[in-house]
């Protein structure tokens, strides 16, 4: 076979190529959760765990995963993987990079017929991102029975309802809310850092302390559109100008402490005319700290704030909440191990938090669980420049392999 010719690194890239090319919006990478190209990509993560000798399957939640046994069946798992849908104009590592190792990683030991103490769970999440519905990381809060109410009759743009995109995919959205694993001894995931700590040190790998809680919202100003010519200034109830008051009010919080970032991604505005005073205005705010009460305390004095430019803009205010997730220390057995591996094959550990959210925040709520970053170039991501490279990768799935191998369930 072609593929033993490879390195298992240089195959895991060329297969990260291969699986860029499943986009919603070409020559863009955009792999919305449960879209066209969501369902082509876990159909060919079902069909590439089924070379291996891997019976793969969607979840009740859109989530593809795969068990390898241990050399007695029905033990505890040791789940390892990561998202496959991205954000718009998406780079091809952040999430694929995790999900195809961790598939990587079996078929080398099914290769070899290596069987451990334990079973092995692969999984590739299908909602990390929350750029399609408001809510988020409904594939792993499934897996970690945290489905919030609701969280199925949430609409896309288009006004699609989670509930029917998602049978339309294959899930089962009336089981979504009981598929609570049991049995898993931990979850690992491997991932780009996103940022550039370790290219600044170079470094090629790094173990995650903790990861920075979230919280996001939708909002909605409601002002009073009119003509651009006939309405003075000081009568206006200008939407979009309170908005932009809001916005600054945002950054500016965020200024004040270290380590608290908190970012308008999305704006959109109506009527939308050149020569029409803007009447409605809806946005996102996410914010994100280390620690949970600093990200809480920078969530109440922007609502304040808000409140503030709301009453004296004459302008309403409507502040909806749509996701929330806790900062996750990562667990220390877990750390250990992914430094131990990291060291055994010849590399530097170094200990550093993520700045981005990810699906090992909510299954560490159900099972120990950690991470392990690779480099990426200049730190950048959720931009189609994202780039590692092919000795970076292969000591990434090298260091997960050995964490693998030198697991201990329990
Ligand atoms: C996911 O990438 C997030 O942190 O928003
Ligand atoms: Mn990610
Ligand atoms: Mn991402």
């Amino acid at each position: 076979m072609a593929h033993d010719l490879v390195s298992p690194g240089r195959r895991l890239m060329a297969r990260l190529d291969e699986f860029a090319a499943f986009t919603d919006d070409p020559p863009k990478l955009t792999r919305l959760y449960l879209s066209d190209a969501h369902r082509r990509a876990a159909a060919r993560y079902i069909a590439w765990a089924r070379e291996g000798g891997l019976e793969a399957r969607i979840d009740p939640a859109g989530n593809v995963v795969a068990r390898y046994e241990g050399r007695r069946a029905g033990a505890p798992a040791l789940m390892i993987g990561s998202h496959i849908d991205t954000v718009r104009d998406a780079g091809r590592y952040d999430g694929a990079l995790g999900a195809l190792a961790a598939l990587a990683t079996v078929e080398e030991l099914a290769a070899r017929g290596e069987r451990l103490d334990f079973a092995i769970e692969i999984v590739a999440f299908g909602d990390e991102e929350g750029v399609r519905f408001p809510k988020t990381m409904t594939g792993s809060r499934s897996l970690a029975g945290l489905i919030e109410e609701g969280a199925l009759d949430q609409k896309d743009a288009e006004g699609v309802v989670m509930r029917d995109a998602l049978k339309a995919f294959g899930g089962d959205p009336e089981r979504v809310a009981a598929s609570r694993a049991s049995g898993l001894a931990a979850f690992v995931e491997l991932h780009i850092e996103q940022g550039p700590a370790l290219e600044a040190e170079g470094l090629a790998l790094g173990v995650v302390s903790a990861i920075n809680g979230a919280s996001r919202f939708d909002v909605e100003v409601r002002g009073v559109a009119g003509h651009a010519g006939a309405v003075p200034i000081s009568l206006r109830r200008d939407a979009l100008t309170a908005s932009a008051e809001m916005i600054l009010a945002v950054e500016r919080r965020a200024r004040e402490e270290n380590e608290l970032v908190a970012t308008v991604g999305r704006l959109d505005v109506e009527p939308g005319a050149v020569n029409v005073i803007p009447g409605l205005t809806r946005f996102s705010i996410d914010i994100r700290a280390p620690r949970d009460e600093r990200r809480r305390r920078a969530v109440a004095d922007i609502a304040a704030a808000f409140d503030a430019i709301a009453a004296l803009r004459g302008v309403a205010l409507k502040l909806v909440q749509t996701h929330e997730a806790s900062a996750y220390v990562c667990n220390a057995n877990i750390v250990a191990g992914l430094i131990a591996a990291v060291e055994a094959i010849g590399q530097r550990p170094r200990l550093l938090p993520s700045g981005a959210g990810h699906d090992t925040m909510i299954m560490g709520q159900l099972c120990p669980a950690g991470m392990l970053f690779v480099r990426c170039k200049g730190g950048v991501s959720h931009n189609p420049l994202e780039s590692i490279s092919a000795e970076d990768c292969e000591l990434a799935l090298a260091a997960l392999t050995r964490f693998v191998r030198d697991f201990r369930a329990g």
